[in-house]
């Protein structure tokens, strides 16, 4: 896992840059090469210093596809929802495993689940923690934020310290199909930052164990199943597929 520094400037005040050094060990810099975090207009970003056409990567809940799939998107009618049963009900607490930027997470609790995001890369935990205290501070996104809880650590150590979940949600990278040249930026840094989910396989049963009603998968149509593990159903979305392990019905 690449280590990517926090860059020291004007707008990091001391107790943020203490807060976020302490919360996910990150190191400080004044000046970065390669992959690094900064703040940039009031929030955490990820930038490159070699890469100035890359633009910014950051959680915005606020903006974006994110906030447009929360004002018009598909709702309980969207593929991820009915992966997940919150098409028959609200009230469900989902363990996100593999949070990344937390638009999946976001989506589900938008749609009224209780959602628990681990995430174990620190720089990705730490744009997800400044994501998550924007919306907070927002008005119209503070009552989602309330439902949205991070935990930093390995997916592996929350599935087995966890209180009963309803549903556990695992989406690990998957290699790109596309040439790097075609990739999107944000993958691209993705695969820079995160690297690949080797271990991705070995967290389905510790999933199957935890989750009290189902366990969903989300893949790239194209790809197999997670640990070769035929589901028990396949949510078809229009750019992945939601595989769905049912324990017991929702
Ligand atoms: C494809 S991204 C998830 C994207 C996310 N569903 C979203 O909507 O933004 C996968 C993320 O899972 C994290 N991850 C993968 N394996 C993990 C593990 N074993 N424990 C914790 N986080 C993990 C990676 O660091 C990466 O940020």
């Amino acid at each position: 896992m690449t280590a990517i520094p926090l860059r020291l400037s004007a707008e990091l005040t001391a107790d943020y840059c203490q807060y976020l050094q302490q919360q996910f060990g990150l190191t400080t810099t004044t000046a970065p090469a390669g992959w690094y975090l900064c703040m940039q207009q009031g929030a955490l970003v990820l930038l490159n210093a070699d890469l100035p056409k890359q633009g910014a990567i950051l959680v915005d809940f606020a903006s974006g596809a994110s906030n447009y799939r929360r004002q018009h998107g598909g709702g309980k009618s969207e593929a991820i929802a009915k992966a997940v049963g919150l098409n028959k009900k609200s009230n469900i607490s989902v363990l996100d495993a593999t949070a990344g930027l937390g638009r999946d997470a976001f989506v589900l609790a938008s749609l009224g689940a209780a959602v628990t995001l681990v995430e174990r890369n620190p720089a990705v935990a730490a744009l997800l923690a400044d994501g998550l205290r924007r919306a907070a501070a927002d008005p119209m996104l503070s009552s989602v934020a309330d439902r949205m809880q991070l935990r930093h650590c390995p997916a592996l150590q929350a599935l087995q310290n966890s209180t009963a979940v309803d549903v556990v949600f695992l989406d690990p990278m998957f290699p790109a199909r596309e040439k790097s040249a075609q990739v999107k930026k944000e993958m691209r840094a993705f695969h820079d930052v995160v690297g690949s989910d080797d271990d991705a396989d070995s967290l389905l049963a510790p999933a199957l164990q935890l989750a009290q009603k189902r366990v969903v998968v989300k893949r790239p149509g194209y790809a197999g199943w997670l640990a070769d593990k035929a589901p028990t159903m396949a949510v078809t979305g229009k750019n992945n597929r939601f595989d769905v392990y049912v324990n017991a019905a929702i």
